[in-house]
């Protein structure tokens, strides 16, 4: 028997950590992927347990099912219909389950596994998912894994989002998860027997085709970012050049501190490079905290206006007890409408000098709270231009680079030659540090 795969099958099936999760686009080579990852497993160790599942009966003896009867070799493979099983000459079993309801899981209740595999994971709940990686154990060697595949989108797009895409970079672990994509084009079998596959992708909705297609995480209903595009926005850290002006801007209350370290190039691009972002501190503990945080010299702290507003227990402001502590902050403008207008301008793409897609305000991969939240940014139901402030929690990042941009005129699109002088922004800040 020959089996070939793709770079990206490739990576999923030496992927280590506990929870991995394959996917991206549909038709990337996916289902096939585990059905390879599942026999080479099943053939490395004699007698081990796995479980591969999809979310109902149909899907699974439709797809994987019938995939696996093709794909493995009967001479020491055997498939018992009734059961859902399949039994290697080695003593390796593979069953094939799915969940049709919550209460399905209890099926498994008192089973074993080594490697539990799920597929189209997004049409799982995040209940059904916990439960049954609690059933991933055993007392022999073999090693433990959750390895599941999917599309985005799907009932349980937020939740999977959260626990795979949200935690940072692909293809790099984080606290025992990895995500590793793999978009139409990664498949080149597909793409040699069905070049039309591409077309009729093409031809979907914008919402679809951008998960289907380009399996991007991002697009939903009602976002209010729509110009958001992780490949633009998104970029890998670099050394910040020592010349480049940097500031400091956050959105402060106890329940949450966000605040971002952002370096502007010599074009006026700006570039989001550090974050913070905690609840829970008081604002001495979070002056202190940013104040550690900040190596290089920050030309600006960029804070709220209503920071300015006297609190009732000291008699003292919020930004006063800051710049006690060090944290010298001015106040941004807050209209809030005309400050995500801005920060629509300061995300559109365009092409730059080199041809390259690009965007007047960047973000470095570090900074996950970010990248996460404001994307997912709804529009308000009750003004269309603004943001809605629910979930609340998504809206703490977002506001503190409002804050960043509020005012600040976005650079030209494409520039022939570097700023040398300070910007009329800049002028003003340093009128407002001046009077401070
Ligand atoms: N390594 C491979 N060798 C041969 N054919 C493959 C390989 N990987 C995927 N394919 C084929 O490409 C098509 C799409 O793969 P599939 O696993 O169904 O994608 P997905 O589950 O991501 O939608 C299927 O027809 C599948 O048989
Ligand atoms: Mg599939």
């Amino acid at each position: 028997m020959e089996l070939s795969i793709t770079k990206r099958q490739k990576a999923f099936i030496n992927a280590s950590s506990g929870e991995v999760l394959f996917g991206g686009a549909a038709g990337g080579g996916k289902s096939y992927g585990q059905l390879v990852d599942a026999l080479l497993f099943a053939l490395k160790f004699p007698g081990s347990k796995q479980l591969i599942l999809r979310r109902t009966l149909p899907e699974l003896d439709k797809s994987l099912v019938r995939c696996a009867l093709e794909l493995y070799p009967r001479n020491i493979f055997t498939y018992k219909a009734s059961k859902h099983e399949g039994y290697f000459r080695n003593g390796s079993i593979i069953d094939f389950g799915y969940c049709d309801s919550e209460n399905d899981v209890y099926r498994y209740q008192s089973a074993e596994y080594d490697v539990i595999r799920f597929d189209e994971l997004t049409h799982f709940t995040e209940q059904m998912y916990v439960y049954l990686i609690s059933r991933v154990r055993g007392v022999n060697a073999y090693p433990k894994q959750i390895k599941s595949s999917t599309n985005p989108g799907g009932v349980g797009h937020t939740w999977v989002k959260r626990r795979f895409i949200d935690i940072g970079p692909p293809d790099v672990e984080h606290e025992g998860k990895i995500f590793i994509p793999s978009l139409v084009t990664d498949n080149t079998f597909l793409m040699k027997n069905d070049p039309e596959y591409i077309e009729r992708l093409k031809r979907l909705s914008k919402k679809d085709r951008e998960a289907l297609l380009f399996g991007n995480w991002d697009i939903f209903e009602g976002q209010y970012f729509t110009e958001w595009n992780r490949k633009v926005h998104v970029i890998s850290p670099f050394e910040i050049p020592k010349e480049w002006r940097r500031y400091f801007v956050m959105d402060y209350g106890l329940d949450m501190l966000a605040g971002y370290w952002i370096a502007v190039d010599t074009y006026g691009r700006a570039y989001v490079y550090r974050e913070i972002y905690e609840s829970g501190l008081i604002i001495s503990e979070a002056a202190r905290k940013i104040r550690e945080a900040t190596d290089k010299e920050v030309y600006a702290y960029i804070a709220p206006p209503d920071l300015w507003n006297r609190r009732q227990d000291t008699g003292k402001s919020a930004a006063r007890i800051f710049a006690e502590n060090g944290v010298p902050v001015i106040a941004a403008k807050n209209e809030r409408v005309q400050g995500w207008y801005n920060l629509k301008e300061w995300l559109a793409p365009f092409r730059d000098e080199t041809g390259k897609m690009c965007a007047s305000l960047r973000i470095f991969s570090n900074c996950v709270n970010l990248i996460r939240t404001l994307p997912a940014l709804n529009i308000d139901s009750k003004n269309p231009n603004d943001v809605a402030n629910t979930p609340h929690e998504l809206t703490h990042a977002p506001d503190a680079i409002r804050y960043f941009v509020a005012g600040r005129p976005v650079p030209a699109a494409v520039q022939k030659e570097e700023i040398t002088d300070a910007p009329e922004f800049d002028r003003q800040i340093e009128d407002l540090l001046e009077f401070n």
